[in-house]
């Protein structure tokens, strides 16, 4: 078994960003700027989005964060919204989910500049995806793509099996995997909550990518010899030997299946340093004009 460590992927390709931002400094060009706007406490996202920030700095972007609490409207959140569309400074923003639930979500994707969108999340974005046209690529499942290709683990014509059905992860990557491309012309499978013994379709898997948001989900039954594991979750579980009183883990058994697979990634350190390094690249891309003029 393989690790796929994304924790040292990400450094590299932080660093090889970092180099790019330099150049385009010393060229007098435009130096990207990311915006994140943060709405309430939920500490996953604002430990995300501190991470966001920082990798940012790492890179020699600029950054905005733009912090509220949990009371703001909806329509507030829509002004913030339009003025980071209006203003020139921010080639790239992004509103960290989940929001409050009285604010609809797809309200404000909808309501950001599809050019600024450097999450992918917008349905213009998305569409532009499905159909293989130049477009900013969601921060997660870009990552999966990454550390496919630099691994350099063959997708052409093998099986993966999706495990999930998110817009953030699951519908997503599984389009990404069955397009035309390199990684991708995978036969997939997306798999949810309604699947049928779907111990059994995961198992057919040559590529598995877990993406449900449950703890250890997957065990090694599921698992076919020799397949790739590529584990999304990052999920909270109480352990009351840590100082903070929680521990990570992903939707797959680890330990078990580590012993089965080909390849693996880590949680943490897997999958979770790639989104922002995916965020990153988009964000270098908005500033330099490369999808939109
Ligand atoms: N919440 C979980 N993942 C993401 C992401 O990639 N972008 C945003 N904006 N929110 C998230």
């Amino acid at each position: 078994m393989k690790l796929l460590d994304g924790k040292a992927l990400s450094a590299r390709i932080k660093d090889e960003i970092a180099e790019q931002v330099a150049q385009i400094k010393a060229q007098g060009g435009n130096v990207p700027h990311l915006a994140a706007v943060l709405v309430g406490d939920d500490p996953a996202s604002q430990s995300y989005v501190k991470s966001k920030v920082n990798s940012c700095h790492r890179c020699g972007f600029e950054s905005t964060l733009i912090k509220k609490d949990d009371g703001i409207s909806e329509s507030e959140l829509l002004d913030i919204v339009a003025d980071l569309n209006d203003n020139p400074d921010i080639d790239g923003f992004i509103v960290q989910l989940p929001l409050p639930q009285h604010i609809d979500e797809s309200k404000i994707t909808l309501a950001i500049d599809h050019r600024k969108d450097v999450d992918g999340f917008h349905p213009i974005n998305v569409g532009r995806m499905a159909q293989g046209l130049p477009s900013y690529l969601p921060a997660t499942p870009f990552g999966i793509l990454q550390m496919l290709e630099r691994a350099e683990i063959e997708t052409s014509g093998k099986h993966c099996v999706v495990v999930g059905r998110s817009n953030i992860v699951g519908t997503p990557i599984s389009i990404l995997l069955s397009r035309k491309a390199s990684p991708g012309n995978c036969t997939v499978t997306l798999t949810h909550s309604r699947t049928k013994d779907i111990g059994a379709v995961i198992r057919e898997g040559d590529i598995v990518i877990a993406a449900i948001g449950i703890p250890h989900f997957i065990d090694a039954s599921m698992i076919k010899e020799g397949a790739v594991v590529i584990d999304v979750g990052i999920n909270r579980v109480e352990d009351e030997s840590r100082k903070r009183g929680y521990r990570l883990v992903g939707d797959v058994h680890f330990d078990e299946v580590a012993e089965k697979c080909s390849f693996i990634t880590p949680v943490p350190g897997g999958v979770g340093p790639m989104t922002v390094t995916s965020l990153l690249m988009n964000t270098l891309k908005a500033s330099q004009k490369e999808i939109y003029a």
